[in-house]
């Protein structure tokens, strides 16, 4: 074999698919559980992943090919461990565009997760309210995106051991998923209501003219992640389940500039509440594979 033949097959044999399988083998390698459900915690959210039962933690820095956040508030590890008798595994914390990473990078951990065989994946965030009722500290499901980040992990060739070159996004938040959230937000908490989340690429947050154009699209929440994730997610046939933790009313919404620290004492304030409406829509949604 040529040099150059070589080193084609050498390419050949580091695709995304085999990188996404290294990955998957090496968590495999530090773990017996085989997780059901997988959770992407957004800013300030990741303290779920400590109330996990019989936790194993793998620094990000560990895992073959797998992206390292250096956001504040995301710790940069994966947890894997129960919740209740649920097998799951939670990122404490994401990688974003902002930092720098491409969109691919951005959603290959839901590529390690859909190669170790999990079915669903729960992602979370923290979001601006663009619709007046969500104030600071309110959980909204997200029942649709609009992607304006402008970039897609699915640009290139398609491979087809992921999925098909033109996903349907039809229902890219599932239906079931959304009804039982909502159900329980409003069984155990003061409701749980809808929202469509915009996504844009940051890092600096919105103008009010900004704002003001979301709200005519139709956009309810913004944010600078999960959109990536969703898409990759869905071009796997995993199921989702979005959730965001509206941290701030959305530019020009208050006379008053936004800040990244106020971005995290929120959703620091409402972890009990989140916490507590994952331990309930968990066993139920996981029911859901039986
Ligand atoms: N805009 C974008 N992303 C965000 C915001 C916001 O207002 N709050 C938390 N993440």
């Amino acid at each position: 074999m040529s040099s150059s033949q070589k080193s084609a097959k050498k390419l050949k044999a580091e695709s995304e698919f085999d990188r996404a399988e290294s990955a998957a083998s090496f968590i495999f390698s530090k773990t017996k559980l085989r997780p059901q459900i997988a959770l992407v915690l957004g800013s300030g959210l990741g303290a779920f992943a400590d109330e996990f039962r019989t936790p194993v933690k793998i620094p990000y820095a560990e895992i073959p090919h797998f992206p390292r956040s250096t956001a504040i508030g995301h710790a940069g590890q994966l947890v894997a461990g129960k919740v209740g008798e649920i097998p799951v595994v939670g990122m404490q914390g994401r990688v974003h565009l902002y930092e720098g990473y491409s969109a691919k990078d951005v959603a290959f951990p839901i590529r390690v997760f859909a190669r170790m065989g999990t079915k669903i994946v729960i992602l979370t965030n923290a979001a601006g309210g663009i619709k007046p009722e969500f104030v600071a500290g309110q959980l909204v499901v997200i029942k649709d995106h609009i992607n304006l980040q402008g970039v897609s992990p699915l640009t290139g060739p398609n491979d087809e051991r992921f999925g098909p070159r033109f996903p349907d996004m039809t229902a890219a938040y599932d239906r079931r998923f959304r009804e039982m959230a909502v159900g329980q937000g409003n069984r155990h908490h003061s409701g749980l209501p809808e929202g469509v989340y915009a996504a844009l690429p940051g890092p600096s947050y919105e103008t009010p003219a900004e704002i003001r154009y979301l709200r005519s699209i139709g956009a309810d929440l913004v944010g600078m992640s999960t959109v990536p994730e969703v898409i990759a997610a869905r071009h796997c046939g995993m199921r989702v389940l979005g959730i965001s933790c509206v941290t701030n009313a959305a530019a020009g919404i208050l006379d008053q500039p936004l800040d990244h620290k106020e971005v995290l004492e929120i959703a620091e304030r409402v972890k009990g509440q989140f916490i507590a409406l994952l331990k309930t829509v968990i066993p139920r949604i996981a029911a859901e594979l039986d």
